[in-house]
């Protein structure tokens, strides 16, 4: 099934009771993956993509911290208003903050139309709580794609990325661009430039990647999970790679692709 519409997303982005105003249809074996890779590398790009293939909903952590960022001060918590700080200089939110936020949202993780977790889990705690959680809802992670790509063109997607402040969508003035230069394709929002994509924060970001997340490709690895697949090219061409390593038909629910090749120690592909 290919979904034309994006999704709203409310429930994982507000939290609490807020509810989704169109709920994915539920699936006969729905599709429930994480995107690994570095900061920049395409994830959110090829969860949006693979969204409407698999009709499974792209939940984003930055994309929660983002929307808080929108709300007037005194509305968020005083454990959001520090994640944010820490997320405009580039680095890590505390695990406590992340884990409490992701369950708070159990209910998108249980949903049957399936998810791609984008940004969660970062660390080895964060995916030893998401394996914890998973279990104690009787819910089967399917695979990890591990997404690599040399850290030059990284930083090349990083500085000409544009994002819409209303549905997320995300767009590169070269790569993606909208089709009207700074407004959105999907609702006309007026699209910008993050903060933690300037050069300072870029640097802080690759430093936190490689220092808390690449050791997580280990960790997948040992589980039978990690499924590389290489950034370069097209979005589209990347997805179609994707969706092959996946393997392209649907696994009953309960069972584990194999990984494509072994894993190597870093996700960052060295040029
Ligand atoms: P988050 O929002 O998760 O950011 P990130 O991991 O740094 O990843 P990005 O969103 O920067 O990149 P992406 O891989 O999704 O690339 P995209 O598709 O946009 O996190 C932000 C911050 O929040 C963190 O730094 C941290 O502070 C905090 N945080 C979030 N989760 C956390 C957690 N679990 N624990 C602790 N802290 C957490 O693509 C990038 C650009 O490239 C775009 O312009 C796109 O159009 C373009 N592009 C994509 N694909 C291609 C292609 N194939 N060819 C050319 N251009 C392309």
């Amino acid at each position: 099934m290919i979904m034309q519409t994006k999704r709203d997303r409310l429930a994982w982005l507000k939290g609490g009771t807020a509810l989704c105003e169109a709920p994915p249809k539920p699936q006969s074996s729905p599709r429930r993956l994480v995107l690994l890779g570095a900061p920049g590398v395409g994830k959110g790009t090829q969860a949006e993509l693979l969204g409407l293939k698999l009709g499974a909903c792209h939940l984003s952590t930055g994309d929660i911290f983002r929307s808080a960022k929108a709300q007037q001060e005194c509305e968020r918590s005083p454990a959001l208003t520090a994640a944010l700080e820490y997320m405009r200089r580039g680095e890590l939110v505390p695990d406590e903050t992340v884990l409490a936020l992701v369950a708070e949202r159990v209910r998108c993780l249980c949903c049957e139309g399936g998810f791609l977790l984008d940004g969660f889990p970062r660390t080895v705690a964060q995916a030893e709580a998401l394996e914890k959680l998973l279990q104690e809802h009787k819910v089967n992670l399917d695979a990890v794609l591990s997404y690599e790509l040399p850290l030059e063109q990284i930083v090349s997607r990083l500085s000409g990325r544009r994002t819409c402040p209303g549905c997320k969508a995300v767009f590169h003035i070269e790569a993606r661009p909208p089709r009207v230069e700074g407004v959105c394709d999907h609702c006309g929002g007026k699209l910008y430039q993050r903060e933690d994509d300037r050069p300072e924060s870029i640097r802080v970001r690759m430093e936190a990647y490689e220092r808390s997340t690449a050791p997580l490709a280990e960790f997948y690895r040992q589980r039978d999970l990690l499924v590389p697949v290489s950034a370069d090219g097209s979005p589209e061409d990347i997805l179609e790679r994707s969706l092959k390593a996946l393997g392209q038909t649907r696994k009953p629910a309960g069972t584990r692709p194999r990984p494509a090749k072994r894993a190597r120690a870093s996700t960052v592909a060295r040029p």
